[in-house]
């Protein structure tokens, strides 16, 4: 798979969002070492706090699933923003702990927009607790 179709993996992904308080949906897509693609979606609550982004629930379940931290290839995010969609700041910090810093970053729009970063140049400074 090359970038365009984990584009589009992100955009099937954006359809599953629960989003009925913002009517914002995202969807990610986050690449396996072996090229296996975990979708994620934002899931927004009521109590507002406990709303998780689209980023957060890709790198949450692929854990979950068992997929190694620091492990994985890629992750794309996509939104229907004017510009590519940019991470917000809790997800740049569960993704420098959770990929490498290294990792390419594609933030993407419905307009087909994509901009390329990494996990470290959306983070520079970042926090990290090592055990
Ligand atoms: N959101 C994401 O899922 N990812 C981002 O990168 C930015 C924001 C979600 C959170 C919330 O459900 C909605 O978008 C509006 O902020």
């Amino acid at each position: 798979m090359d970038v365009s179709a984990w584009i589009k993996e992100a955009a099937l992904a954006r359809d599953k969002a629960y989003a009925p308080y913002s009517g914002f949906r995202v969807g990610c897509a986050l690449i396996g070492a072996d090229g296996t693609v975990f979708h994620g979606c934002n899931i927004e609550n009521g109590a507002y706090g406990p709303t998780n982004c689209a980023e957060r629930t890709a790198l949450f379940r692929a854990i979950a699933d068992g997929q190694a931290p620091r492990s994985f290839q890629a992750l794309v995010v996509i939104g229907d923003t004017p510009e590519p969609i940019t991470p917000c700041g809790v997800c740049r910090q569960v993704m420098i702990e959770l990929c490498s810093p290294d990792m390419p970053v594609y933030m993407a729009n419905l307009a087909g927009d994509v901009q390329e970063t990494t996990v470290s140049d959306l983070l520079p400074g970042a926090f990290m607790l090592r055990v």
